[in-house]
């Protein structure tokens, strides 16, 4: 046998590699789902919906339970108060992206979030109108911008511009991104890119994006939607203006859990700049006086972007996730995922006669957890296939499956056997 990466391309040796790495046993704090004949299954979704930590349950029951027992006062009292619940999340949520408490808070979803931030940070002004973005971006935040831009009353086939990969390429080149900041120039209201692409799992160079933006006198903020508890973030120091990420994809935090919101300490701490308001974003010593307090007062901190109270139950589970990745820290769970992701790429880079590649680029610090595979042929099928054998993955039309080992609940055992069914389903079987 060739040895790949060093290793012998073995189940032993996949099974020695988990045996032999200390984060191994995170994977008991989470549910696996199984397959159709009972074992766990290859769960390579991540990227889409995370597992469910299994401390998720106590924390949901733990607010069923208290209002249960406190109705209101459940506000105020118990081990988790619901009034300043949100705060729970104001340390580990900045920790988590590389930023400064205050800089970030939790609240509603991503899309609603990219609006609220847009209101702030898209300020048109003369011929500065324009907002860049990635091709492609996720649907959403097309749907988001070119509304957006509709509803300052301007054109938004004439306010985006995209930029994509180069001809033949598969990914974007951070050449072209800063060489299109640099055209834009004056024109340039706002950069809006997502930090890592969904479909390609490229990690953008967000310092050096932020940068160029900046230089032309522009805003910047990031879709970090796939970014957020997959790479190390440091938001902060690279002085992005703003960002918004999900919860459900590598944060674990359940289907449509609350999203995650970033604004760098300089514009959070400005009580001046223009915003779409509602009471919990207010200064929570008045918050209450209501009718004798007309006068909104932003608190000075990413907190003031929030409008309404926020849905405990629906944020319980993320306690839940920010305990572990806090625990751990990013450094380790990035750490693991890239050992884990070179693993997986090499074993499926050294199947004999494969019809398939790989178009996630393969430096460290050009990728996360995903690797996206174009398979040759019907690749509908093709992920049928896949299904079948009891893996959860993706399949982004038309050929693209994505699939995430993450560091949190995935093994060297799951690249292996994923690696091994691909070799046999899309390759020359070993001799
Ligand atoms: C990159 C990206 N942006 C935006 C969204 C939309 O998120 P939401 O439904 O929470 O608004 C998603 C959802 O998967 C996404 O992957």
């Amino acid at each position: 046998m060739t040895l790949v990466n060093g290793l012998q391309p073995d189940e032993a040796t996949a099974r020695g590699l988990d045996e032999a790495d200390g984060l191994s046993s995170l994977r008991e704090e989470f549910s696996i789902p199984l397959d159709d004949s009972g074992h766990p299954s290859i769960y390579f979704c991540g990227n889409s919906l995370g597992l469910q930590p299994r401390r998720a349950r106590t924390y949901v029951e733990e607010v069923l339970d208290e209002w249960d027992r406190r109705g209101v006062h459940g506000h105020q009292n118990g081990p988790a108060p619901w009034f300043p619940y949100h705060e729970l999340f104001r340390e580990t949520g900045a920790r988590l992206v590389g930023a400064r408490p205050g800089e970030v808070v939790m609240m509603n979803s991503l899309t609603v979030n990219l609006h609220l931030l847009l209101t702030t940070f898209y300020r048109p002004e003369g011929r500065r109108r324009k907002i860049l973005m990635e091709s492609p971006a996720f649907p959403s935040d097309i749907y988001c911008l070119q509304s957006h831009v509709t509803s300052r009353g301007l054109d938004p086939d004439e306010v985006l511009v995209m930029c994509g990969p180069r001809p033949g390429e598969d990914c974007l080149q951070t050449d072209d991104i800063l060489e299109a900041i640099d055209r834009c120039g004056p024109e340039l209201a706002t950069v809006m890119i997502g930090g890592v692409n969904f479909l390609t799992g490229q990690v953008m160079d967000m310092a050096a994006i932020t940068d160029a933006g900046h230089r032309a006198g522009a805003t910047v903020g990031f879709d970090l939607a796939h970014a957020a508890g997959n790479v190390i973030l440091n938001l902060h120091d690279w002085e992005v203006d703003f960002g918004a990420w999900c919860s459900y994809k590598y944060l674990n935090a359940s289907p449509g859990a609350i999203s995650g919101a970033y604004v760098h300490e300089q514009h959070a701490r400005n009580r001046d700049l223009p915003r779409l308001a509602g009471w919990w974003g207010n200064d929570p010593d008045t918050r209450f006086r209501m009718h004798l307090e007309d006068r909104f007062v932003p608190v000075p901190s990413a907190d003031a972007w929030q409008l309404s109270n926020p849905p405990i139950l629906a944020m319980a589970p993320l306690r839940a996730s920010l305990e572990l990745f806090d625990r751990v820290g990013m450094d380790a769970v990035r750490e693991r995922s890239l050992r884990l992701t070179g693993y997986l790429r090499a074993m499926l880079e050294s199947r004999p006669g494969r019809r398939y590649r790989i178009i996630t680029p393969e430096t460290d610090e050009d990728h996360g957890c995903q690797l996206s595979i174009v398979i040759d042929g019907d690749a509908t099928d093709a992920f049928r296939t896949i299904e079948d054998a009891g893996v959860v993955a993706d399949f982004r039309p038309p050929n693209v499956v994505r699939v995430a080992p993450t560091p949190m609940y995935n093994t060297f055992h799951d690249c292996w056997r994923f690696a091994m069914l691909m070799g046999d389903r899309f390759g020359t079987p070993d001799a």
